[in-house]
């Protein structure tokens, strides 16, 4: 085991939600030139592509990352390229080669050049029906019923055996919904708790595609950021899971979403039209307990509810002003 720290870097799917803004927290952290942003298709945001250098990389084929790494001397990857489960569940096989074929070449990139570390994010997509919904235990049965969620569990346990066989320093944690400001997440279950601020301010009306009651574990990015961070600097003595850690920053309903909104747009209004993803959010927990997370790297989230509201409202008002 290295115990050493990244020194270069190469984010995979950082044009996406949570990409585009770890990347450039951590060109502050390692310096522009030694994280390497990486997408498929969409076009890297100028923050992005100013902040340091931008690759088209197919996770899907394996000698399209080796190159990268290679050219670079990169000695980590950030893997976070991925369908995200609703797409998942329209497009299964497509789901299965670019989640569970991406983090395969990853690791056998990782393996073949001894790579430093590896983070990537599971998700509460692990669990199924069969598990408690409510404080979801970090270690509880696995049976999901999404693409998405078979290709999380299977990546577990894949990066398991990639610390157990070959010794790669690889640590994930499985986040739940994951509410930002910079970049809308594209194809999620839980993307309404995005939406909904977006058209509250621009609308003041929004149909949201699960019920009323439907509560899920969610977390505002600044927390979102600040759990890989802590976790990839945490020493690796501390890390005794190896396949994801359970990770939560709030619960709540898309009712109580909806009212928090309210509190600052009065006028707004939101109706409920569930659609396929209704059966997705069912088998998710509602909350999660991640004291095992707390307990051996020292997790602990800032935002709550309220906070995170405030804080959305303020930016994207801030944003729509400017443009
Ligand atoms: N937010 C993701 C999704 O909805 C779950 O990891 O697909």
């Amino acid at each position: 085991m290295s115990g050493k720290t990244p020194r270069r870097i190469l984010v995979t799917g950082a044009t996406g939600q949570i990409g585009s803004e770890l990347t450039v927290e951590l060109r502050k952290m390692y310096g522009g030139d030694n994280v390497i942003a990486a997408g498929h298709r969409r076009k890297p945001s100028e923050k992005l592509a100013k902040s340091g250098p931008f690759e088209y990389v197919d996770v899907s084929d394996r000698d399209s990352i080796g190159k990268i790494v290679e050219k670079y001397d990169v000695d980590s990857i950030f893997h976070l390229a991925s369908v995200l489960s609703a797409v998942g569940e329209e497009k299964p096989q497509l789901a299965w080669k670019v989640n569970m074929g991406g983090l395969y070449n990853v690791l056998e990139v990782a393996r073949e050049r001894e790579l430093t570390m590896v983070f990537w994010p599971s998700s509460i997509a692990v669990f199924g029906q069969e598990a408690t919904r409510v404080n979801t235990p970090q270690n509880t049965v696995l049976i999901p019923r999404t693409m998405y969620g078979v290709a999380k569990v299977a990546g577990e346990l894949l990066c398991n055996y990639y610390f157990l066989r070959f010794g790669l320093d690889v640590r994930g944690v499985r986040y739940p919904g994951i509410i930002s400001s910079e970049t809308l997440p594209g194809g999620g279950t839980t993307d309404y708790a995005v939406e909904i601020f977006y058209e509250a301010l621009k609308k003041k009306q929004y149909t949201c595609f699960v019920r009323e009651d439907t509560m899920l574990p969610m977390m505002y990015m600044p927390d979102c950021i600040k759990a890989a961070i802590d976790l990839m600097e945490a020493d690796p003595s501390r890390i005794k899971c190896r396949t994801s850690y359970n990770l939560t920053g709030m619960s709540f309903s898309a009712g109580e979403l909806a009212a928090e909104i309210r509190k600052h747009i009065p006028e707004f209004e939101c109706e409920y039209k569930p659609d396929f993803r209704q059966k997705i959010a069912d088998s998710w927990p509602m909350s999660i307990d991640d004291g095992v997370a707390r307990e051996e790297w020292g997790w602990k989230p800032t935002y709550d509810l309220a906070d995170m509201t405030k804080d959305m409202i303020e930016k994207l008002t801030e944003r729509a002003r400017q443009t």
